[in-house]
């Protein structure tokens, strides 16, 4: 067989852990269950492997409860979440240079849309973004400050702690996009005060595409609208989109095999790094 050298493990990671290629294996012929939709054997055990998967993801980043965890699709997914769902008409924005076009992209959306204001700080010529410009750049209509941790483009890790000290001083919720540091650098919520916490769970997290997750810190949920509604397997003689976490913000049939995979990816990343 011809070797292939993989470089591209930024844009998602290869090859997997082999136990995250048997799990998704075994699912997808043995089980074949939708998550939360049913109450036989194997609809019951799928249910506890997403549980699980909650549970390490909530671990690995230090978050308060599993149900903090909101499953998306990928990155992209959860930046959307996060930044269509906090935002509100006349808001401002600050943010820096750095970003991925998924977070720049939705804030410009609501430009259009909403008219939110954006404040864009720099990065000097090591690719390091200054706290102090962020201090200066708040304003007393800021509502959130979006950060990248570590960025795609240089790899440099950003001061993301002191910067969301200075945004909560400001009176302004603080969004980490941790694409590329989940996996790859220690994240701990207890010590990181960010508000919503993103990042796919393709990359350093080792999981399958079309996963990704969103932390989302108790009370911020009050805050954060959720911008898809529809079933959830749960309370569903309301017409009403359940208030309960995670349930808020993840309507529509999870994508099981990808859940059942990150599980096995997150246990598998656990028994390493703890
Ligand atoms: C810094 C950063 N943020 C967000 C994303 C988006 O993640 P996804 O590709 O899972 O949507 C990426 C992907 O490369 C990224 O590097």
């Amino acid at each position: 067989m011809t070797q292939r050298i993989y470089l591209d493990n930024a844009a998602t990671s290869f090859p997997k852990p082999e136990c995250v290629y048997d799990a998704v294996d075994r699912y997808n012929r043995e089980s074949g269950c939708a998550v939360g939709r049913g109450i036989s054997l194997e609809s019951t055990r799928l249910q506890q492997t997403v549980l699980r998967c909650r549970q390490l993801a909530a671990e690995l980043i230090g978050a308060e409860s599993p149900e903090r965890i909101i499953f998306t699709s990928n990155g992209t997914d959860s930046l959307n979440l996060a930044i269509q769902g906090v935002l509100r008409p006349g808001d401002h924005v600050v943010t820096s240079r750095l970003e991925h076009n998924s977070v720049i992209r939705p804030l410009r959306e609501l430009e259009r849309r909403l008219g939110i204001e954006i404040s864009f700080v720099e990065a000097d010529g090591t690719g390091l973004v200054d706290p102090d410009d962020f201090r200066k750049a708040m304003r007393p209509n800021t509502r959130l400050v979006a950060l990248v941790h570590a960025s795609n483009v240089t790899g440099t890790i950003q001061p993301v702690q002191e910067i969301a000290r200075a945004a909560h001083a400001a009176g302004a919720f603080v969004l980490i996009d941790a694409a590329q540091s989940a996996g790859h650098l220690p994240i701990d919520l207890h010590t990181l005060p960010a508000d919503l916490l993103a990042c796919p769970g393709h990359k350093g997290l080792l999981g399958p595409l079309g996963t990704g997750l969103l932390y989302v810190r108790p009370g911020i949920e009050h805050k954060l609208q959720s911008i898809r509604q529809g079933g959830t397997g749960s309370d569903s003689e309301s017409e009403f989109q359940p208030t309960t976490l995670p349930e808020k913000y993840e309507s529509g049939n999870h994508n099981a095999p990808g859940l059942v995979g990150l599980e096995a990816a997150l246990q598998w990343l656990h028994e390493r790094t703890v």
